[in-house]
């Protein structure tokens, strides 16, 4: 049985004791789980509550974003090693929010991902298009334009893609079944030539009534949920889905 991933992205919502009460309430369903690794990334004030009552479950934690450097002057960012000792294994790098509304260059989210890679910290890269750039044609040239960042990295399994076209994270618009097909394709030929195969996930307003479609996509290795995984009933199902497919 393929293996699956589901990483629930808390992004800036939930207090560290709202966080703890959703991590608490889906942990009966991910104890029963036989294939799908299931993956949270609340926000950087919560992980250590969350960390404390998830110990045990087999539930990863990660940050929402990393320093690229270990430590020093940079005011208002957070290093591998804080992470580590709050108890996270992960770290989302480049995620949509993070490079179009705060302006997070291509160069700026490569050199967090040399920093975490270069530190064995397992890295979460999201790429994808804005929809102007799809309307251009230009989808697969902005996608290997964001792989860059692997250029020269031996990766080994401590990197996971996620795929996020930018017009359809929380906007309620999902890629169809050919559009991620054709991008998780072509992502899975660039790792080849990279550093080698890794996992890749599918993210953008994926909900219980479209999981299964997607799921089925060649390539697909499972899903990063941002709205989805903020009801424990919702993300609970989500978690079904893509253990039962
Ligand atoms: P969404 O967010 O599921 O709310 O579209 C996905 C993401 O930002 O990772």
């Amino acid at each position: 049985m393929q293996k699956r991933y589901l990483i629930g992205n808390w992004k800036m919502n939930l207090t560290a004791k709202n966080a703890v009460a959703l991590a608490h309430a889906i942990m009966p369903v991910t104890a029963k789980l036989r294939r799908t690794q299931v993956g949270l990334a609340p926000s950087f004030t919560a992980i250590a509550t969350v960390a404390q009552r998830i110990a045990g479950s087999g539930i990863q934690l990660g940050g929402q974003n990393v320093c690229g450097e270990a430590k020093g002057a940079f005011t208002g960012e957070i290093s591998v090693e804080m992470l580590r000792e709050l108890g996270c294994s992960f770290a989302i790098i480049g995620h949509s929010e993070r490079r179009h509304t705060f302006g997070e260059s291509i160069e700026i989210v490569a050199r967090r991902v040399h920093g975490a890679l270069s530190q064995a910290f397992a890295t979460i890269l999201c790429v994808g298009e804005t929809l102007a750039e799809r309307d251009a044609g230009r989808t697969l040239e902005v996608l290997d334009q964001q792989l860059a960042a692997l250029e020269g990295l031996r990766y080994g399994s401590r990197l996971t893609i996620a795929y996020e076209p930018v017009w359809a994270i929380g906007t309620g618009r999902v890629a169809s079944p050919d559009l991620i097909a054709s991008a998780h394709q072509h992502l899975a030929q660039r790792l080849e030539h990279l550093g080698g195969p890794a996992p890749i996930l599918y993210g953008g307003s994926v909900n219980p009534g479209n999981l299964r479609e997607i799921l089925q996509v060649p390539h697909v290795d499972g899903a990063l949920v941002g709205g989805a995984s903020l009801s424990a009933e919702t993300f609970s199902e989500l978690l079904q889905i893509t253990d039962g497919e």
